[in-house]
């Protein structure tokens, strides 16, 4: 299949087609969002919480990102692959932001960056960046690399002050050059009023449904954890979609009775009979 570019996304939000989006940090869950035919792989810097265990997402650095990315990108051959700039990795200055934009694209290989925030001094970050020829996503409403100031993960957008500035900061953003905007967790009637202004994409996550596409963390839609306190993200407006860690936790278990019980490997698992095809195979 064709791969997605930014033009194919534009050509869905012309024709009103929803986009969709989900989060990979590793080549398996790549391949499997690829074969899904999901439109966007975005390597998220949830990967913090989801794959390292972190609290938050404001310890992963730019390094392990790029790790991240390259590992996403061997799997997903058909979405457009976006890197998520980690905290720290562009709030100091638009040269900064350049800097670690392109690394992202050569080290990560990725095909756009997404970096989050509306604020006057990140808005001139996306539009350098733009200007050095990288494709940028704009995030506004919750930005978790800002829990510090915001006081937590909480909804954005509640009053008329915080609508207003959610749907500016996405204006201001698309101003800059942004191809898409990220609204996380404000109510459904102001991503729907931004929505309605912008006349690029909006992903909406926990934003209810009058986006131009939708987008969730890879392991709280299949239902990766089996308890919530495993889970680092899960948040209330995720709807799981699978039960794969239930199915994993069956596996596992399986796999150790086995071996405590001496059933595996048995002779359908052991290769006492090694032919030199075989040999060859191996060597
Ligand atoms: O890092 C992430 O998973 C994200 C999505 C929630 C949009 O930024
Ligand atoms: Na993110």
């Amino acid at each position: 299949a064709r791969r997605v570019t930014l033009a194919t996304l534009r050509g869905k939000h012309r024709r009103g087609e929803p986009i969709s989006m989900v989060t990979a940090y590793d080549y398996s869950s790549a391949v499997h969002l690829d074969s899904a035919g999901v439109d966007v792989v975005l390597v998220g810097d949830s990967a913090a919480m989801t794959a390292h265990g972190h609290d938050n997402t404001l310890p992963i650095s730019l390094d392990l990102m790029l790790q991240h990315c390259r590992a996403v990108v061997r799997g997903a051959a058909r979405p457009l692959v976006v890197g998520d700039l980690p905290f720290g990795s562009y709030e100091s200055s638009p040269a900064q932001a350049v800097e670690s934009a392109v690394r992202l694209m050569k080290e990560g290989v990725v095909d756009a960056v997404k970096m989050e925030g509306g604020a006057a001094s990140r808005v001139g970050a996306a539009r350098a960046i733009v200007d050095a020829g990288i494709a940028v996503m704009g995030h506004v409403g919750l930005t978790p690399q800002t829990i510090s100031v915001l006081g937590g993960f909480r909804a954005q957008g509640k009053t008329v002050d915080g609508a207003l500035k959610v749907v500016e900061a996405a204006l201001a953003l698309q101003d800059a050059g942004c191809f898409a905007v990220v609204l996380e967790c404000v109510p459904a009637p102001v991503a729907a009023a931004a929505t309605a202004a912008l006349q690029i994409p909006t992903i909406g996550v926990g934003a209810g449904p009058l986006c131009s596409g939708q987008a969730l963390v890879y392991a709280d839609l299949v239902g990766m954890f089996q308890s919530p306190e495993h889970s680092k993200v899960t948040p209330k407006f995720c709807k799981q979609f699978g039960d794969v860690g239930a199915a994993i936790g069956k596996a596992l278990a399986e796999y150790k009775q086995q071996v405590e019980d001496r059933a595996f490997p048995d002779a359908d698992h052991t290769p006492y009979k090694i032919s030199s095809v075989d040999v060859d195979a191996f060597t």
